[in-house]
């Protein structure tokens, strides 16, 4: 099969399972062109696509905006999508939105899988460094992986239309307060003009001007700045290899996402 596996990946656990699903896949002879998800438009696609495969990290109970604008690019009509997710607790409705979403674009579901992950926020803002609730954080994560990869390249050979229904918790979501929705996203809106680079220490890799999916990070007159427009991915934090990236004086002493390491 010609495969497009496409990735949004921030801390890093997506492109892990991207990665590793990558190598199932050319291991039963499929053609695959991995592409990681950014602001940029797909690149033309110009042969015959037989499945798209797309991979992202649960944000806030939701797909990260830019994950539901590429669907939304996906104009092909009639081809097969299966949609994989990372979570640290809960993904509520987030590919049933999608499938939504994409059928009204044309493409089937046939396949999707959520996989607990290290939770990439928790690390950023509650664990700290050698804290026993970093080796938690970054312990945590479903078991099997290998095996349900598997079953989900299956599924997605097998080509049958599913149906996405929501987790059984989101029926209860009428119990949640409209406020307390409201402030958990505000909260996150909160944090994006705090993001600062800490001059002393940054080496000037210009690591995270290149790897933000936003272009939100550019050097001017010397120096790292942040611009407004940012998905909270925190791909910049997590990768600095120097942590010189601080949002506030929230991530001071915590921990940060390397390369995690899960048995598959
Ligand atoms: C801003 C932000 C919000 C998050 N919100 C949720 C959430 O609502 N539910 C959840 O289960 N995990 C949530 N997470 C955790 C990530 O979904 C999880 O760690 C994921 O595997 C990260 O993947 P990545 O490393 O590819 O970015 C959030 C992470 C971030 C950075
Ligand atoms: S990744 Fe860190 S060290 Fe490199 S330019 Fe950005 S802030 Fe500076
Ligand atoms: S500024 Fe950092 S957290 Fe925001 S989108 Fe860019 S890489 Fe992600």
């Amino acid at each position: 099969m010609n495969i497009v596996l496409l990735y949004y990946s921030g801390a890093g656990n997506t492109k892990y399972i991207a990665q590793k699903m990558l190598t199932k896949l050319n291991e039963r002879f499929h053609y695959v062109e991995l592409s990681r998800i950014t602001h940029k438009p797909l690149t033309k696609m110009d042969y015959e696509i037989d499945l798209f495969i797309v991979a992202f990290p649960i944000m806030n109970f939701e797909a990260p905006r830019l994950v539901t604008e590429t669907i939304q690019q996906l104009q092909a009509m009639d081809k097969p999508i299966a949609y994989l997710c990372t979570k640290a607790f809960m993904s509520a409705e987030a590919i049933a939105k999608l499938s939504t979403i994409s059928t009204q674009h044309g493409l089937r579901t046939v396949a999707k899988l959520d996989l607990y992950m290290p939770s990439s926020d928790g690390l950023a803002f509650l664990a700290k460094k050698g804290s026993k609730l970093e080796k938690v954080f970054k312990g945590f994560h479903s078991r099997n992986i290998g095996l349900k990869l598997d079953r989900f390249i299956k599924k997605s050979e097998r080509n049958r239309q599913i149906k996405v229904y929501k987790k059984w918790y989101s029926y209860l979501s009428f119990l949640i307060p409209k406020k307390t929705k409201r402030t958990i996203d505000e909260q996150f809106t909160k944090f994006i003009p705090r993001f600062h680079v800490l001059n002393d220490s940054c080496v000037q890799c210009m690591l995270c001007v290149h790897n933000c999916p936003e272009e939100n990070i550019r050097f001017e007159e010397g120096e790292i700045k942040f611009g407004s427009n940012c998905d909270m991915c925190l791909k910049c934090l997590h990768h600095c290899p120097v942590d010189a990236i601080q949002i506030g004086n929230l991530t001071t002493g915590k921990s940060r996402y390397n390369k995690v390491e899960v048995p598959i």
